[in-house]
């Protein structure tokens, strides 16, 4: 891909996440979309981790608003057909198609660990939000032990 058309592109996902055409995303917008999201996760968790350690709990918790919107849009960006191959750059899992409801119950888990956290940033010990936090991250190994190549 030329740089001004990879530029391009960039753009043009970044309007359609704004936009909240998330729905009508064709194959390859969704799957370029989706591991945007997931990169975007994996920085949100690294910041969520240094503000816990830093004890800034207000802050922290603001960080939870991204996953709880992502953890209810996740499946609009897993069409069917959008399954890793050895062209469009994907390490989705064909499980996901396989076993949908299976897929849905570890987004859903990923959607109750999410809340969990941002309550208790908003009122626990640190002790117990610590707890949670890991027991949020393993939401995300969980999904990607069972779904992801
Ligand atoms: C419900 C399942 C699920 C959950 C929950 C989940 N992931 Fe993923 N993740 C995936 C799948 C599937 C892929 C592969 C997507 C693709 O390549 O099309 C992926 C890919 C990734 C990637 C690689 C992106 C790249 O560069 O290609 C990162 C990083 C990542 N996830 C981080 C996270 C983090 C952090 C969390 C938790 C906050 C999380 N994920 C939660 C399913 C999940």
């Amino acid at each position: 891909m030329n740089k001004v058309f990879g530029i391009l592109l960039v753009g043009f996902s970044a309007a359609l996440f704004n936009s909240n055409s998330i729905a009508s995303v064709s194959v390859e917008e969704a799957i370029q979309k989706r591991i945007e999201m997931f990169k975007a996760s994996k920085a949100n968790i690294k910041k969520l981790r240094e503000l816990i350690r830093a004890d800034d709990t207000t802050e922290a918790a603001k960080l939870l608003d991204f996953h709880l919107k992502w953890s209810e849009e996740m499946p609009l960006l897993f069409p069917p057909g959008s399954e890793a191959s050895t062209s469009n750059g994907s390490d989705a899992s064909s499980d996901i198609w396989d076993d949908p409801i299976g897929f849905k119950n570890v987004i859903k888990q990923y959607n109750l660990k999410s809340k969990e956290l941002r309550k208790s940033l908003r009122g626990a010990d640190s002790a117990s939000i610590n707890e949670t936090f890991e027991s949020f991250a393993g939401a995300c190994k969980a999904c990607h032990k069972q779904f992801r190549n």
